[in-house]
């Protein structure tokens, strides 16, 4: 059972509507600490403005977000700046800056949120690198990197705070299978070694399901329900169950995300 103190972000009754289109209609949702939730469901249903709510940047026109309990669009700006540092975010496309090399687009989030001198920048920088494999890129450019590497160094730049909680929106959009597989088995490995709760977006098949503790879907503005991956599988509500049919590809278990 998910208890109070388990639960680290919660959005309760959440409504969005923008002119005329009500997107989101009554959202529930609570993220444990410590697990991986997925966000399922098709395009457009409200995923990525899910994690906006959560970070603050998109206000709800009803309902509440708590992080750790506190109503975060009802805390002083300072306060939800600090709740916005323990989060870290791989936005769809990695989101480099293309004029700033690997070295400097990981050190950004320290240079710009903390006080580290230029030294301990470095040391931090080149451990997230080197977790990504990454050593020896220090200098190259994003144009220069392939599509999996670009989304490695984000990775890192979302973990360079070292982030009790890490969004990821649709983190392997635009890469092929092998390449996804990549980067979900860095994900998993620094999610071992960092112990952060996660919270994956994605409108995949669902193919990282065994890999998560909980599985959500979005559907007609609500969460339909949220699962385990096994419970999800087999729901008898018929709007999961027919989610699951038309999307279920091959499903990757843990054991082949060994590395
Ligand atoms: N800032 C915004 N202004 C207007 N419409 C928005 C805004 N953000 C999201 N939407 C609309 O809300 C819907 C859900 O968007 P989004 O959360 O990006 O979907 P998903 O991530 O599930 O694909 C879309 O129809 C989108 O056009
Ligand atoms: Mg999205």
């Amino acid at each position: 059972m998910k208890t109070d103190s388990e639960i680290i972000i919660t959005l309760s009754d959440v409504w969005k509507s923008f002119g005329t289109q009500t997107v989101l209609k009554g959202i529930n949702l609570s993220v444990i600490d410590g697990k991986t939730t997925i966000i399922v469901g098709p395009s457009g249903q409200g995923k990525s403005l899910i994690l906006k709510h959560i970070l603050g940047l998109i206000k709800p026109d009803r309902g509440q977000v708590l992080f750790e309990g506190k109503d975060i669009n009802a805390i002083q700006k300072k306060e939800l700046n600090e709740i916005r540092t323990k989060i870290g975010v791989l936005f769809q496309n990695a989101a480099l800056f293309d004029s700033m090399t690997v070295f400097d687009n990981v050190a950004l989030p320290l240079r710009e949120k903390t006080v580290a001198s230029e030294s301990e920048v470095r040391e931090v920088v080149d451990e997230k690198l080197s977790l990504m494999d990454l050593r020896g890129s220090n200098d190259k450019y994003p144009a220069q990197l392939s599509g999996g590497m670009k989304k490695r160094v984000g990775l890192a730049r979302a973990l360079v705070l070292n982030p009790r909680i890490v969004f990821f929106d649709e983190p392997t959009t635009g890469l092929d299978v092998a390449l996804s597989n990549e980067i979900y088995r860095f994900f998993f490995k620094t999610q071992e070694k960092l112990k952060y709760t996660a919270v994956i977006v994605s409108h995949d098949v669902p193919k990282i399901f065994k890999l998560a503790d909980y599985v959500a879907l979005i559907s007609d503005g609500v969460i339909q329900d949220c699962l385990s991956p096994e419970d999800f599988q087999m729901s008898s509500n018929p709007i999961i169950k027919n989610f699951v049919e038309a999307t279920m590809g091959t499903i990757y278990s843990s054991e082949a995300m060994e590395v």
